[in-house]
């Protein structure tokens, strides 16, 4: 006979609307791209490419696959070209690859991406240590990626690094971020990442950063926000950016990533502790947080190491 006691609850969040909050948000999921980027370990291609498909088939509709930077630098994305070829996305999937220059464009226009992103830096170590270079130098490098892709009929993304602390520079000014996002948004840039890389941001912070950004005159729909958990903030910041009306946030299943250029950053926000706090908002994401979470609990298999998400983590003791 089964007593009440034997039969376990299924753990969901309770959905309960705040005032003032979006009823929507769009998550871009960056773990094959931002996530795996930093494995020591080769992920095989065809690994990659099942990752994106069990994405989608939980119901993740943008994707940043890849990176066409240098092999030297990222070893772990090497195989972009044919990661691309193999994974073949439904038409719908919004999927955007990384390019830094001309050299990685032309790779990224050869395999048929759809999307593209440029990336800076707030800060001139991090452009150095990233890009081998300066934040004018980044960013004259990336005009000519955003006008070439733009000419190729593709929509592109710019993100901006070491928004909110910088490992060698330590505090970065707001009125430096507004500068680079100005000159991004120039350039043609449809959305802009601000990316809190490695994860020391506090909602005040947030709250501040936002407003210089937008005092620029650019419109909150573009922005999106990128946080790292390294502190524990992660969760809290977002919940301050969905206040100041952001729509768009970064995260990886499973909380997979670091920066290799950057000490200290641990994890992207995991996108399933991003869901369950969105979805216990009431706030829709067209994501199933089970299958989602199965998704990063078979990739923990193929990585060999667990998941930083309390989420999955979680998830996966309730279940067993
Ligand atoms: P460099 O060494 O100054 O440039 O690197 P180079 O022109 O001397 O090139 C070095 C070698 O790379 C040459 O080959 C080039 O041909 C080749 P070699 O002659 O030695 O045989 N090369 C390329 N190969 C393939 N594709 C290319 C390409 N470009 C040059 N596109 C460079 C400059 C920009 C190339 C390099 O610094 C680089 O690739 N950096 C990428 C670093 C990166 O991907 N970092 C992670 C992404 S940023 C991030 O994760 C943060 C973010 O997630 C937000 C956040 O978390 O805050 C976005
Ligand atoms: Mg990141």
């Amino acid at each position: 006979m089964t007593s009440n006691t034997d039969k376990l609850w299924a753990p969901a969040p309770f959905p309960v609307a705040a005032a003032g909050l979006p009823s929507e948000v769009r998550i871009y999921e960056v773990g094959p791209r931002d996530g795996l980027q930093a494995e020591t370990e080769l992920v095989p291609t065809d690994v990659k490419a099942e990752f994106c498909r069990r994405l989608v088939a939980a119901g993740v509709s943008t994707i940043e696959l890849t990176s066409f930077v240098s092999p030297k630098w990222i070893p772990q994305l090497a195989d972009a070209e044919q990661l691309m070829a193999d994974v073949s996305l439904p038409a719908d999937v919004r999927q955007v690859v990384l390019a830094p220059n001309q050299r990685g464009l032309d790779r990224a226009l050869a395999a048929g991406a759809r999307e593209v992103a440029v990336f800076v830096s707030a800060t001139e170590t991090f452009a150095s240590k990233n890009l081998n270079t300066t934040i004018d130098g980044a960013l004259a490098a990336a005009e000519p990626v955003v006008r070439g892709a733009l000419a190729a009929g593709l929509p592109v993304r710019g993100y901006i690094s070491m928004v909110f602390g910088d490992p060698w520079e330590g505090q970065v000014s707001s009125s430096q971020v507004a500068a680079v996002a100005e000159r991004l948004i120039r350039m043609g840039v449809s959305t802009l990442s601000l990316g809190d890389t490695i994860g020391v941001a506090t909602p005040g912070h947030v709250h501040d950063m936002l407003a210089s950004v937008l005092a620029t005159g650019i419109d909150v729909s573009v922005l999106s926000m990128h946080f790292h958990d390294t502190y524990g903030q992660a969760l809290t910041n977002v919940y301050a950016s969905l206040q100041a009306g952001i729509t768009e946030f970064d995260s990886a299943a499973g909380g997979l990533g670091r920066c290799p250029y950057a000490r200290g950053a641990t994890g992207n926000l995991a996108t399933e502790d991003l869901l369950w706090m969105l979805h216990g908002l009431g706030i829709t994401t067209g994501i199933d947080l089970d299958a989602l979470t199965d998704t990063s609990i078979w990739m923990t298999q193929q990585i060999g190491h667990p998941t930083a998400s309390r989420v999955v983590t979680a998830l996966a003791a309730a279940g067993s």
